[in-house]
């Protein structure tokens, strides 16, 4: 694996700035700025690979491990490459009663992709509460887009406009 240094000097300028002035607004406490340097380069790369933890942990003056257990901690942060496309589905309470599990099965059995797990295209993840309890089932696109509630019909045409994709 690149040390560190080598992977910072190869990203894109605009995200090396948008990294450093994380870390200035974190001033004396560079470690504040971990979650934001996770953010920032997951938006840019999909996901938190090896050598983007080992470069915030450096950024950060904390060890790999504490990284990854924050990685662990928040289920936003992926730890593997989850294709182009996530689709996120609550299946904390209010929308399991409202039919999560039933639209998991359906996502899983129409993907024919075992959850948690990338086809190259998408992945489908179970998640914590959306916060969106009101409007179960809810679901969480591309980490931005709100669907809530999903219906059956929704989360077919999803996947099959993620499979025509070219
Ligand atoms: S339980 Fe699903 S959004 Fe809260």
């Amino acid at each position: 694996m690149s040390s560190p240094t080598s992977i910072a000097e190869s990203l894109p300028e605009p995200l090396q700035a948008r990294l450093q002035e994380a870390l200035r607004q974190a001033g004396a406490h560079p470690e504040a700025a971990v979650c934001e340097l996770l953010r920032l380069l997951q938006a840019a790369y999909g996901w938190i690979d090896d050598a983007r933890l080992h470069l915030v942990a450096s950024l950060c003056g904390i060890s790999p491990v504490r990284v990854e257990e924050l990685c662990t901690f928040y289920p936003l942060v992926l730890r593997q490459d989850p294709g182009r496309h996530v689709l996120r589905i609550c299946d904390s309470i209010a929308c399991h009663l409202a039919g999560a599990r039933k639209l998991l099965a359906q996502a899983q059995g129409q993907s024919g992709v075992p959850l948690g797990e990338s086809n190259g295209r998408y992945s489908i993840l179970p998640h914590v509460c959306l916060g969106l309890c009101d409007r179960a089932p809810a679901a969480l696109v591309d980490g931005h887009t709100v669907v809530a509630p999903l219906s059956a019909e929704a989360l077919a045409a999803q996947l099959d406009a993620w499979e025509a994709e070219p």
